[in-house]
Formats: structure tokens, C-alpha cells, sequence
């Protein structure tokens, strides 16, 4: 580790899917990225099952460990603290570590409602820490080119705004819900279904790319409507919505219509999402993330049709970064990519995007969606993006 650098101890809490992401994002940041003038450290983490967490101290190469989140936040030791546990202890961590004066980097959704996500917006406003929410995709290189593209002008007006984010891992009515494996499940801890969890994504993705949606019309369906919960053993009501679908209007004038499912059989985490604008359209694609379709109306006809393109050469987002033209890399990069993106904003002193504020705007439309679906009519989201 070089000594010049500023160090950054960072204090994970959770050591999931994605503590397993973002410790592999801290521990390859310094190797590329080196002109960076920060270097995260792994200070701590801090997981409930001391075993469990201790292993993952031990794999990762954290230095210490802890089995009680708040202990953690109280050390002088750590700098930042890093949320990476299910939805219903987002706000009440967060806002605990700004208070405690610590940067806060959390996972998405920002929180499991609109009111927590304020009580996080408040917090780090208040406290005036640097903060960031990991709505990772954006930062893979195809879609960061998407983003290029699409602020270039190149699409001109844009008429319709499509994406989807389909599972299929919930069709099975045996499975349970609640307790550590199947929080996404159980609607106290993660807060909604598809919608916060896989819309919020395609959701922070259309915002960014296309800007703020206005108002939203949804459906949602839950298929099982009684599933054991893992705490009590006894069959509950599921609170979760399995799908949603719904169509909106983007403040550009654009339409967007966006669907979501744990049902879609054969599906594992298929992310697409396709732009059509007056002279060309892109799309994307999560099962071939290196690459970024495009159709260019200008193109002479005997040689016009969707292009592929391979976003793996130097001039593109984040690959001079990695291996050479030609070379992909996977969805573990848009990690790295975030960990490099906040060390740079800490030098900036530009805050980290998604960062609180922004991620509230999400948390408006999931809030929305949620609310026309209950409602069955249109609802305004009154979202604070142009
Ligand atoms: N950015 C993405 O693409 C992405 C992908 C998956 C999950 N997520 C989000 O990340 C978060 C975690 O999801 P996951 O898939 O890693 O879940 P997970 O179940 O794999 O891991 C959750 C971790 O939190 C720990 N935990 C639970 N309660 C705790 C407590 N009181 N104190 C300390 N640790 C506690 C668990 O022990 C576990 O280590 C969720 O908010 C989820 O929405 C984001």
C-alpha cells in the first residue's frame, strides 16, 4: 500500500452478495486506478453471526470485525461506512453514521419508503458528509456510453423509453418468506418487490439517461398470496408485489413503459432497456453487457440496420482502465467503477452520483408506482429532475 496516499477506512456492514461486490471493489481500486489520491482500507465489517463474519474478515482481507452495526459506527477508526443490508436498515444505519459524522455509501433502494429515504436526504444534508447510493449499472461501460450518446444529441428528439428487468426465481409457492435467505420476500424488511428492488434500477437508469419521469400508470400482481415465514413458521399474507408493469411520461415529452417479474420462467436477471429517438435508437442488454446496439437513421440504406457495438476500446468509458481492445469485463467492474468514482469525488468535492438526493428522486417513482397500482389510476411523482 503506497504511503503518499490518503487513506480511506472503510466499515462494512453486511457481508452478503453485495458485501462480497463491494470488498472486491475496495480491493481492486488501488491496482486500477493509481492516480487516485485516496485508498480505501478495509477497516471493519460487521455481519451479526460472529463465525460468519469472521470468515469474511479473514477471505477479504478486512482488518477487523464486529457483530453489532452501531459499535462499528461508534469507532474513530472508520471514515465511511458502507450499508450493504437488507432494505429495513438503511435509513436507521445511514442516519445513524451521519450523525456520527461518517460518509455514507449505501445499497439501493435508498430505503423502503419515501419517509425513511427523506429522514437519510436530511441526515447527510445536515451533517454535510459526502454520500452515494450503488445503482451500479450505470457505471458498467455500455451504459455510461449509452449516457454519452444520448447526451450528444445524437438520438434527437426521444419518443419512447423501454425497459425490463425479469427473474424467475419466486415461481416455486414452497418457497418461504422472511428470515436471512428470503427477506426480499417479506414486505417489512425489504419494503416492496420488484418494484424496489429490480425497477429501482431501470428506473435510476431512465432518469439518468432520459431524465424525470412525471407520472406513472402501474399494475402489480402478487401470484402467491400465502408463504411460510422463516421467523414464525406459520403461513402469512405475502405483501410483496411478484410483477409490476407500468407506463409513464418522461418530462421530455418521451412515453416509458417498464415491466418487472420474479415469474418470467427462464429468466434469471435479464436488464434490457432500448431508447428511441427522431434519428436513431440504442439498447442494451445485462446478459451481454459489453455491448451497446445502435441504429443510425443517417446511415446509407443498403448498408442501415442495428449495430453492435463492442464497447471494449480505450476511448470508451472506464476501459483504459482494464485490458486492451477487445477485452470485456463483467458486472463486478461497475463496482470498482463506483468505489473509483466516490474516492475522485472526495478529491472534487463533486458529490458521488446517485447520491442521496438523487436516489430520493427514485424513491419517488417506486413510491408512485406502488401507489397507482394500489389505486388503479395515474399519479404524479413530482420528481425534481428536468
Ligand atoms: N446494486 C445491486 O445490483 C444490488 C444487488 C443485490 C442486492 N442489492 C441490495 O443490497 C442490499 C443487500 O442485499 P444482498 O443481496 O447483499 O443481501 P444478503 O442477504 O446477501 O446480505 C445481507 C447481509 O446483511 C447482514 N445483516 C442483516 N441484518 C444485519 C444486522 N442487523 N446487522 C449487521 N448485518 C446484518 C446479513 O447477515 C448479510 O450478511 C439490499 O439493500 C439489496 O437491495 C443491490
Amino acid at each position: 500500500m503506497s504511503d503518499n496516499k490518503k487513506k480511506l477506512r472503510i466499515g462494512l456492514i453486511g457481508c452478503g452478495f453485495m458485501g462480497r461486490t463491494h470488498a472486491n471493489g475496495y480491493n481492486r481500486v488501488p491496482n486500477f486506478f493509481p492516480e487516485l489520491q485516496y485508498q480505501p482500507v478495509l477497516q471493519a465489517v460487521c455481519s451479526r453471526r460472529e463465525e460468519k463474519v469472521k470468515a469474511f474478515a479473514n477471505q477479504w482481507g478486512v482488518a477487523s470485525y464486529e457483530t453489532d452495526w452501531r459499535q462499528l459506527i461508534a469507532r474513530d477508526d472508520i471514515d465511511a461506512v458502507d450499508i450493504c443490508t437488507p432494505n429495513h436498515l438503511h435509513a436507521e444505519i445511514a442516519v445513524a453514521a451521519a450523525e456520527a459524522g461518517k460518509m455514507v455509501l449505501t445499497e439501493k433502494p435508498l430505503a423502503r419508503n419515501l419517509e425513511e429515504a427523506k429522514s437519510m436526504v436530511d441526515a447527510v444534508s445536515k451533517a454535510g458528509v459526502p454520500n452515494t447510493v450503488w445503482y451500479n449499472y450505470r457505471r458498467l461501460p455500455a451504459v455510461t456510453l449509452a449516457k454519452k450518446i444520448v447526451a450528444s444529441g445524437k438520438l434527437g428528439k426521444i419518443f419512447h423509453y423501454r425497459a425490463n428487468f425479469l427473474q424467475d426465481w419466486t415461481i416455486n409457492a414452497d418457497l418461504p418468506q422472511g428470515g436471512d435467505a428470503a427477506w426480499r420476500m417479506d414486505v417489512d424488511v425489504a419494503g416492496s418487490g420488484v418494484t424496489g428492488d429490480l425497477l429501482a434500477h431501470c428506473i435510476d437508469t431512465a432518469m439518468w439517461l432520459n431524465g424525470g419521469i412525471t407520472e406513472v400508470s402501474a399494475v402489480t400482481e402478487t401470484f402467491v398470496k400465502q408463504r411460510v415465514h422463516l421467523d414464525t413458521g406459520k403461513l402469512q399474507e405475502v405483501g410483496i408485489d411478484d410483477a409490476c408493469i407500468f407506463h409513464c411520461r418522461f418530462a421530455n415529452g418521451s412515453l416509458g413503459l417498464f415491466e418487472s417479474t420474479r415469474y418470467a420462467r427462464g429468466h434469471k436477471a435479464l436488464y434490457t432497456f432500448e431508447i428511441n429517438g427522431e434519428h436513431a435508437s440504442i439498447r442494451w442488454d445485462l446478459h451481454d453487457l459489453n455491448r451497446l446496439e445502435y441504429f443510425d437513421n443517417a446511415v446509407d440504406s443498403d448498408v442501415k440496420g442495428w449495430s453492435s457495438i463492442h464497447v471494449t476500446n480505450g476511448d470508451h468509458p472506464y476501459m483504459e482502465k482494464w485490458w486492451v481492445p477487445g477485452l470485456g469485463i463483467g458486472y463486478e467492474h461497475s463496482f470498482v467503477h463506483q468505489v473509483a468514482d466516490f474516492l475522485k469525488s472526495l478529491e472534487t468535492g463533486e458529490p458521488c452520483q446517485p447520491d442521496f438526493k438523487n436516489a430520493y428522486e427514485t424513491q419517488k417513482v417506486c413510491e408512485a408506482v406502488i401507489e397507482s397500482a394500489k389505486s388503479r389510476s395515474w399519479k404524479g411523482t413530482e420528481v425534481e429532475i428536468g
